[in-house]
């Protein structure tokens, strides 16, 4: 009977183009979260944030489950009902987070066990009863000079592993979390090999204490480099090196891979994870489970007043069905011109430039004119096929409208008079900063546009620059 349970909820945590949102913050966390946007943080504030979050009209459209914090799931909505039961009711799969936090590992300066063990199979049994259906537990793992050490790792593989067979037991899907931290100047590389090695060491112990891994979700991190590394990894290099380390550490039994965002901004989660998405052939489904990424900007907009709870949802929405869409790879089929509707040619030009994974366009690039990320990495930004792929990973995201606003208000923003073109984007790198830094401040910031428009980019075409494929924007030193 629990085996089936487990498999229902399984599949239906994996449904298609949906993911979990992760609202299971301790106190602590919360606490901070909410002190950074001058909220108070009181069992009230926090149930009020909560139901804001569950009650947001059209959510499971997006999102499949909800993993909850022990507080709230035993809080009830404004109706007096409990959340799990509120939950499911619209649709969405309760869960809950059963570890107990992190505290340092005795002689392993700087890395951490996870607690929780104790009396968990009967607080797993409880939490069924209120209605869960899946579980959470997350361990740490930094990346330092000589961190992480293999026992640290085994040590957390260990109690993940136990974990996970007491939920089986109890009839609730586990989500196994090895979180593989972002903070530190660690390559791309580096957070791989880590990662590999972690995964390692969980399914060996997942497979010694015999659980089922048709029944378990993994949440792991993408891989990538370490928040003070010189230089952003493009999107490219994330999927592909994602790729490698699943593909080398995770057996194809587990059914679904769940992304987690680890502090990396609402915008870059969602397109690391589209490119993520696009990569063939992985043996599992691919989805995310987002905590900060979704609720980010949700918070901000909140800042704990009622008259701003119904913008503070749509702001969940957003980011949810951005998340969504990145899962479906959506690729928009309009043929409109989007951009710079003055461009005179629409002729296709070659998207792909010896990338591994070629990607579709639906849309003909050189009509939009260029939406190029990430101003910081203009020397990575250096032919005509990096910039149409740039484009269409926006446009896999956000419908055309919403591309179009963004065109708009950037444009509305800068000096009357400014002249984009391939070659001069440079000279006006400092320019675009300044318009930039001051649209992070304003609305895009709220809905989540913050680190696109912060990077974007517009690239009018001329007549000698479309006959130069390789031209965009090419760094001096190129
Ligand atoms: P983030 O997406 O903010 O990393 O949270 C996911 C989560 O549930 C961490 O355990």
């Amino acid at each position: 009977m629990h085996a089936l349970s487990i498999h229902e909820t399984t599949v239906a945590l994996l449904a298609p183009g949906k993911g979990i949102l992760a609202a299971d913050e301790s106190l602590p966390t919360l606490g901070r979260r909410f002190e950074a946007h001058g909220i108070p943080s009181t069992s009230e504030s926090r149930r009020s944030y909560r139901e804001l979050l569950f009650a947001t009209p059209g959510l499971s459209d997006w999102i499949s489950g909800v993993i909850l914090f022990d507080e709230t799931i035993h809080q009830q909505n404004s109706s007096g009902v409990p959340f799990a039961v509120a939950l499911a009711r619209s649709g969405l799969i309760p869960g809950i987070k059963v570890d107990k936090g992190i505290v340092p590992l005795s002689n392993f300066e700087g890395e951490s066990i996870t607690q929780g063990l104790d009396g968990l199979r009967e607080r797993l049994m409880s939490y069924h009863s209120m209605g869960a259906r899946f579980a959470k537990w997350r361990a740490v793992t930094p990346i330092g000079p000589a961190l992480p050490t293999e026992q640290a790792m085994w040590s957390n593989a260990h109690s993940l592993a136990q974990y996970a067979a007491l939920c089986q037991e109890a009839g609730l899907v586990p989500i196994v979390e090895p979180e593989v931290l972002m903070d530190g100047a660690h390559s791309l590389a580096r957070c791989g090999e880590v990662t590999q090695k972690m995964l390692g060491s969980l399914f060996t112990s997942l497979n010694s204490h015999r659980v089922r891994l048709e029944h378990l979700l993994l949440k792991v991190n993408m891989v990538i480099s370490g928040t003070d590394y010189p230089g952003v990894g493009d999107l490219a290099e994330v999927a592909h090196a994602t790729r490698e380390c699943l593909l080398r550490a995770v057996p194809a039994a587990v059914p679904g891979i769940l992304f987690l965002s680890g502090g990396q901004s609402a915008e870059s989660a969602t397109l690391r994870l589209a490119a993520i998405c696009e990569v063939p052939n992985l043996p599992w489904t691919i989805s995310f489970s987002f905590g900060r990424a979704l609720q980010e900007s949700v918070m901000t907009t909140w800042k704990g007043k009622a008259e701003n709870v119904r913008a503070a949802q749509s702001e969940l929405l957003h980011r949810a069905a951005a998340n969504g869409r990145a899962l479906h790879s959506r690729i928009p089929t309009t043929s409109r011109p989007l951009l710079d509707a003055a461009s005179p040619d629409p002729a296709p030009v070659p998207v792909n430039s010896g990338e591994t994974n070629p990607r579709p366009t639906a849309v003909p690039p050189s009509q939009l004119g260029g939406i190029l990320l990430q101003a910081g990495n203009f020397g990575s930004i250096h032919s005509r096929a990096e910039a149409h792929r740039f484009q269409s990973e926006l446009l896999r995201i956000h419908p055309p409208e919403e591309i179009e606003r963004m065109h708009q208000y950037v444009r509305s923003k800068l000096p009357s008079g400014t002249r984009w073109g391939g070659t001069a984007t440079r000279e006006l790198e400092g320019e675009f900063r300044r318009a930039s830094d001051q649209l992070n401040d304003e609305r895009y910031r709220q809905s989540g546009f913050g680190d696109v428009v912060k990077g974007l980019l517009l690239w009018v075409e001329t007549a000698e620059e479309r006959a130069d494929e390789n031209r965009i924007s090419r760094s001096p030193d190129a």
